[in-house]
């Protein structure tokens, strides 16, 4: 098998969604794996949740098309809605409900005929000011949609927190008690990964995680493990090459990295082709052999160099980990100066994602 490889562990998502279940035992649960699944494998995560899960939400109508496609039948919602006719009919045809959130579509659903109606989200605008209607205008836009031939039913109410990963926060308490102010008879969702942890308050009929599912940590000071979530994806790959250098070689693009004195060069197959960032700090520790060793000179398409001074026994074809398995991609994603979120979303077509 090709390396490196993305190692799917569908044993931690079983049970990080059990760990949603006991955070959140009352409410329903929409597993959001959008992005291919957080650049798990959408189908692949899909598979695995399906029975563990009431919905799935996911960003984009291909992406939906693309679930059914490979036979999940589960009530998927397309969280950013759609923009056109045929985005709208494609929609229908294959069963997805719709997240409405602008008064654009709301006039597509009120122009356009749908053999099979639809059923729709609302999304309530409580302050983040990205996607929702206004809460004034809420019972207005339920009214418009019940008397519209094309919607089959309003699911509920939806919003989305700006910054539930901090605690204690005045605007995420202010957020939901907009929300809640609205003097609506319909199921609610509001809590993502975050929300779920620290403002159970918000959790209400149904919960929307993401990130906690593939075992990350939602908070910028700790990581999956020390939330009792197991990491799914391990970036794994092997040693190609080891150079055995003097004192004054340099090393890679740019010859950023000079040995101090003579010392074995690991030359990994990873790189930023694969998704691994190129900016990441000199000196990130990757895992050799279940030992940290750290990155020196710069990230190249397809190579990353380290500096296996202390584990000098190391011989090619070695595992190396980028992150995952006894190596937090918090911490890593850390040393990129970006979130978890974007590593796991950024890991290429390329790199095949091997289900254990
Ligand atoms: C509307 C919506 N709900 C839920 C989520 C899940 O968020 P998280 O991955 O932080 O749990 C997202 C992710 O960005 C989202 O956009």
């Amino acid at each position: 098998m090709d390396y490196p490889q993305a190692l799917i562990d569908t044993a931690a998502l079983q049970h990080n969604l059990n760990i949603v279940r006991k955070k959140a035992p009352h409410s329903k649960v929409i597993g959001i794996i959008k992005a291919d699944g957080y650049g798990h494998g959408i189908v692949e995560v899909a598979k695995s949740l399906i029975k563990g899960v009431d919905s799935f939400g996911v960003a984009r109508l291909q992406e939906g098309i693309h679930l059914r496609q490979d036979g999940i039948h589960c009530p998927i919602i397309l969280l950013s809605g759609i923009s056109n006719k045929a985005d709208l009919e494609h929609a229908a045809t294959h069963n997805l409900n719709l997240v409405i959130h602008h008064i654009t579509q709301l006039e597509l659903l009120q122009q356009v005929v749908l053999p099979n109606p639809i059923s729709v989200w609302v999304k309530v605008d409580t302050g983040m000011h990205r996607l929702g209607f206004p809460p004034q205008q809420i019972h207005e836009v339920i009214t418009l949609l019940r008397n519209c031939s094309s919607v089959l039913s309003i699911i509920g109410l939806m919003s989305h927190f700006a910054n539930a990963d901090k605690f204690s926060d005045s605007f995420t308490l202010t957020q939901l008690e907009i929300f809640n102010h609205l003097k609506i008879n319909l199921p609610r969702s509001f809590a993502n990964s975050a929300a779920i942890m620290i403002y159970p308050q918000s959790q209400l009929d149904w919960v929307r995680p993401g990130l906690m599912l593939y075992g990350i940590s939602p908070f910028k000071d700790s990581t999956g493990s020390e939330l009792n979530l197991k990491s799914v994806m391990t970036l794994k790959s092997r040693l190609i090459a080891i150079q055995h250098l003097h004192t004054g070689d340099k090393v890679g693009y740019d010859s950023t990295w000079i040995c101090p004195k003579s010392m074995p060069v690991g030359i990994v197959a990873l790189g930023y082709g694969d998704g691994y960032p190129r900016h990441i700090q000199n000196e990130t520790p990757m895992l050799v052999n279940g030992a940290f060793v750290p990155i020196i000179g710069r990230i190249s398409m397809d190579m990353i160099t380290l500096d296996l001074r202390t584990q000098p026994n190391a011989t090619v074809g070695d595992p190396v980990i980028a992150w995952g398995a006894g190596l937090p991609i918090e911490r890593i994603a850390h040393r990129a100066g970006t979130i978890p979120y974007e590593l796991v979303c950024q890991v290429t077509p390329r790199v095949p994602r091997v289900l254990l």
